[in-house]
C-alpha cells in the first residue's frame, strides 16, 4: 500500500495554536505528516531551529502519525528526498493567497509537487508568529494563542533578553 506522506512546512518561530490546528487536521486526512522547519533563514529568529523543533515535538506528541524534521535549501528537494507527495499549508485570509499561490505554482513547476490548502479555523485566522512575538514582548497575554509549553518558552526567552 502506498503511504500518503505530506509535509507541513513553515518557520514556526514559534508554533501557534493555528499551526497546531492545521497539523492536527492534516493528520486525520493523511497517513503521515512531517512538520518541517525551514532552516535557511532561521539565524534571525527568536528561537533556534532546535528550539522550534523541540516545541513542535512537544505539542504534537499526542499525534502518532506526525513527526518533526528540518530542511535547508529548496522545499521541493526535501520533498523529493523524503518521498513527500504533497505540501499542506493553511490559508488564513485573502492576504495569504497571493504569496501562497506563487509558492505553490513555483513548487509544482520545479518538481511537480502538489500543494493542498486548508482554510484556517476562524478562531485562529488572525494568528501569526510575528504577532505573537510582538504581543509577548510588550507584556500581552498570549495564553489562548499558543500551546502552554510555547508560552513558557516565550516568557523564558524574553526574561533572558531583558537581562541582556
Ligand atoms: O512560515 P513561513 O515563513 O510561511 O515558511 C516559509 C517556508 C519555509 C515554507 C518557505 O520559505 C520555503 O519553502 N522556503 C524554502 C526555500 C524554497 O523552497 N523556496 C522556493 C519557494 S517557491
Amino acid at each position: 500500500m502506498r503511504v500518503r506522506r505530506v509535509a507541513c512546512p513553515g518557520s514556526f518561530d514559534p508554533v501557534t495554536n493555528g499551526h497546531v490546528d492545521i497539523i492536527r487536521r492534516a493528520a486525520t486526512l493523511h497517513d503521515e505528516v512531517i512538520v518541517v522547519v525551514g532552516a535557511n533563514r532561521a539565524k534571525h529568529g527568536m528561537f533556534t531551529v532546535d528550539e522550534r523543533v523541540a516545541m513542535l515535538e512537544e505539542v504534537t506528541a499526542g499525534l502518532p502519525n506526525v513527526s518533526v524534521e528540518t530542511f535547508r535549501g529548496l522545499l521541493v528537494d526535501y520533498c523529493r528526498d523524503r518521498g513527500v507527495s504533497a505540501i499542506v499549508k493553511g490559508l488564513r485570509a485573502v492576504s495569504d493567497f497571493e504569496y501562497e499561490m506563487e509558492m505553490a505554482q513555483m513548487n509544482y513547476r520545479l518538481a511537480g509537487i502538489e500543494t493542498l490548502f486548508m482554510t484556517a479555523n476562524p478562531l485562529y485566522s488572525f494568528l501569526r508568529s510575528s504577532l505573537i512575538r510582538e504581543i509577548a514582548a510588550y507584556g500581552g497575554d498570549v495564553s489562548s494563542l499558543v500551546p502552554p509549553p510555547v508560552e513558557a518558552r516565550l516568557r523564558a526567552r524574553l526574561a533572558e533578553l531583558a537581562q541582556g
